[in-house]
């Protein structure tokens, strides 16, 4: 499995999960002493890479070193993202941009990459790739409208992408967390919204959960999670 965004967070979470329940794992993101940290979890069953997911050559360059070690995959888990809010007026376009290729490019560009790899004969158990898109994908947060609309964007990704790929046995799903504890989420709201938030370890169960249906046969398009403030709040 490739886990992108392995370092940290809810990548974090599902690269360790995978890894206790006896799983390889191909960690990817920039920082290299926490992939190096996950490595030496289970040296033998863990290689990682140091790589810019915006980069279109260091993505290429990822994938050949992953080829060497595994020439063909079960998927990919993609966990890599970045977040911030900003009223429209705020956002420059430079970090408009950013915020597109870091959520929704980088998976473009890592799944065409993954292509070759994840090809297998008819009779083989469908590989799977998950995007991590957020709750934001479907609710109207205000000063999140950079964010939100790479979140909208994952969905539309990843299902014009399983409708093109499933008939080669490959299946793009959502994971869309609710808030989660996490770097991202500690430098970005106060205690109070922080509060609500849910471990990191409950959306990598729920990732493996819908890698599991998708590797023996079954398809969940997208698992939405709400954490409890908005549920308090629409209630
Ligand atoms: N936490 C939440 O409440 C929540 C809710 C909904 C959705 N999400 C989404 O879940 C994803 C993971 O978030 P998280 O909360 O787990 O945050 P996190 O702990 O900050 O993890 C994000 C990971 O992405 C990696 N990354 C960022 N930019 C990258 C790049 N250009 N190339 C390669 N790796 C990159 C980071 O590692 P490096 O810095 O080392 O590259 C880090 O490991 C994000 O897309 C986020 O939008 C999170």
């Amino acid at each position: 499995m490739v886990v992108t965004g392995a370092g940290s967070g809810i990548g974090r979470a599902v690269a360790e999960a995978h890894i206790r329940r006896g799983g390889e794992v191909f960690a990817l993101a920039r920082r290299e002493a926490p992939l190096r940290a996950l490595a030496a979890l289970a040296p033998a069953r863990v290689r990682w890479q140091g790589c810019d997911l915006t980069q279109p050559a260091a993505v290429e360059a990822a994938v050949r070193a992953l080829a060497a070690w595994r020439p063909a995959i079960a998927g990919a888990i993609h966990c890599a993202g970045d977040f911030f809010a900003r009223s429209i007026a705020s956002t420059t376009p430079e970090e408009f941009t950013r915020m597109w290729q870091v959520n929704v490019y980088s998976k473009f560009l890592l799944t065409r990459a993954l292509l070759p790899l994840l090809a297998a004969p008819a009779e083989a158990p469908p590989r799977a790739v998950i995007y991590t898109a957020s709750l934001a994908a479907h609710h109207d947060f205000p000063d999140e409208s950079a964010y939100a609309s790479a979140m909208h964007a994952i969905l539309g990704l990843a299902r014009s992408q399983d409708a093109e790929l499933c008939p080669r046995g490959i299946r793009v799903a959502v994971l869309s967390p609710g808030l989660v504890r996490t770097e991202l989420t500690e430098r970005s709201f106060p205690p109070e919204i922080m509060r609500s938030a849910m471990p990191p370890e409950k959306m990598a169960a729920s990732a493996l959960y819908q890698w599991e249906v998708i590797r023996t046969g079954g398809y969940i398009a997208e698992l939405l999670h709400v954490h409890s403030e908005v549920r308090e709040n629409e209630s």
